[in-house]
């Protein structure tokens, strides 16, 4: 177990710099085995699925190298073997293997991926997705055989806009004949990322970033290079400590574009914040108003940054509402965020009640999932007093380099196993 403690209530100035995206990069990863020969990854954020990932790929024969932030793949003989449950539940992203095996020998075996537990959590879109282009899926128990003897590409819809299954199946119709159409995609900047990297493979790919992404199969896929794209939850994250305890609090490496939901929210309550190139400024904001926010796909507002601005909300003058639609069991870290002086209420498996301001002092928590292990961290920062945050490995996963960043600006912030 991984414990975080953190003395609260400092005020942090100086600059962070945002890592590469986790979202884009466990895509982006498992994605050179497309290619038949080598790829270079750059702006590779140092968080553990990146380093599960690389485990399935050398067990798959990819020769991987990591030189400072890049990874330097080969797969050139790559195998195909099982993916075992061990490495598979380490995360989400494992899902990943399944649309990629599939397309380059036409078969995949693995489990159930793993991830955050924060809802259901399906990943039937996938599946209905490679059944569509012609694949056979076959689950026993927690694992899935995915055989195809021919990929033809077609026209798909998908009843809901996933992140997960927008890019599996783009990379499913890499191996299919013909052209594949995904209707109802999703919009997020990840998918643009990954659309690059395979259209600097060779692949013919449109629409990525819109409701319609078309893939031309077949195409023969070589050498590439990418880089990972800033991580706009990062980004958002390091904003929302801002806005609690910068003192001119530089976050450096940051796409306007994809965190502007946020930029937006966060002017409606009353923060300032400066933007020069890829740099914001922000400053603590001593009077917030309160907000309602309701979660959606990209462009909407990101529902991996609600935990995380709900520590905020905290400090709010009056009562803000949260709407989850995306996941519906996404608050867990409310209890946690009470227990620090939080008044928080669950209405409904998709409504929360925020009250403010009050006072939050420092005291035991547990993480509960990785952006739920975000808000914590967030009320701990702003707390009087020493809080101790176990389960942080949660927290680890999607933010690299935390505790020197965090340090780095200010922060009285010690780790320990
Ligand atoms: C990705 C992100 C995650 C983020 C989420 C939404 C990765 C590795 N993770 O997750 O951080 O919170 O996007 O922005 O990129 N759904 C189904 N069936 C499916 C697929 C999804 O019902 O086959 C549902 C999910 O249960 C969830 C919603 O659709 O309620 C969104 O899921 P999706 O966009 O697929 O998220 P992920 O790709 O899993």
């Amino acid at each position: 177990m991984t414990r975080i403690t953190i003395s609260g209530n400092k005020p942090l100035s100086g600059e962070v710099k945002i890592s590469g995206a986790k979202n884009s990069a466990v895509a982006l990863v498992p994605m050179a085995i497309l290619s038949k020969g080598k790829t270079v990854i750059y702006n590779v954020p140092e968080i553990s699925d990146i380093e599960y990932l690389i485990k399935i790929m050398e067990l798959l024969n990819c020769k991987v190298e990591h030189k400072n932030d890049a990874l330097y793949i080969d797969s050139t003989n790559v195998m195909n073997k099982p993916i075992p449950e061990e490495l598979s539940v380490q995360m989400r992203a494992s899902y990943y293997f399944m649309g990629i095996l599939l397309a380059r020998f036409g078969r995949v075996e693995i489990s159930f991926p793993g991830g955050c537990n924060i809802g259901a959590r399906p990943i039937d879109i996938h599946i209905k997705g490679f059944e569509e282009l012609g694949a056979h899926v076959e689950i026993i128990k927690n694992r899935y055989i995915i055989t195809a003897n021919k990929l033809i590409g077609k026209k798909i819809y998908f009843d809901f806009p996933s992140v997960g299954a927008t890019i599996n199946v783009m990379f499913a119709a890499i191996g299919a004949e013909g052209t594949t159409v995904i209707e109802n995609a999703a919009m997020e900047p990840e998918i643009v990322n990954v659309a690059s990297f395979l259209i600097n493979m060779g692949a013919k790919i449109r629409g990525a970033g819109t409701k319609r992404i078309e893939i031309e199969g077949k195409c023969p896929l070589g050498e590439s290079v990418i880089e990972v794209f800033p991580d706009r939850i990062e980004s958002g994250t390091y904003i929302i400590i801002g806005a609690a305890l910068g003192e001119n609090l530089k976050i450096k490496g940051i796409i306007k574009e994809h965190i502007e939901a946020l930029l937006i929210k966060l002017k409606e309550i009353g923060v300032h914040y400066e933007i020069d190139g890829d740099t914001l400024t922000i400053s603590r904001c001593n009077k917030l108003k309160p907000t309602k926010i309701k979660t959606l796909a990209f462009p909407g507002f990101p529902t991996d940054l609600q935990q995380p601005i709900t520590a905020l909300l905290t400090q709010a003058n009056g009562k803000s509402m949260i709407e989850e639609t995306i996941y519906e069991n996404r608050f867990k870290n409310t209890i946690e965020l009470n227990k620090m002086g939080a008044d928080t209420k669950i209405l409904s498996d998709h409504k929360l009640e925020i009250n403010g301001p009050v006072k939050l002092k420092g005291t035991d928590v547990v993480a509960t999932d990785l952006r739920g292990g975000a808000s914590l961290l967030i009320a701990a920062l702003i707390a009087d007093g020493i809080s101790h945050i176990d389960n942080s490995e949660y927290i680890l996963r999607g933010y690299g380099d935390l505790i020197n960043k965090l340090k780095n600006v200010g922060a009285k912030i010690e780790i320990t196993e």
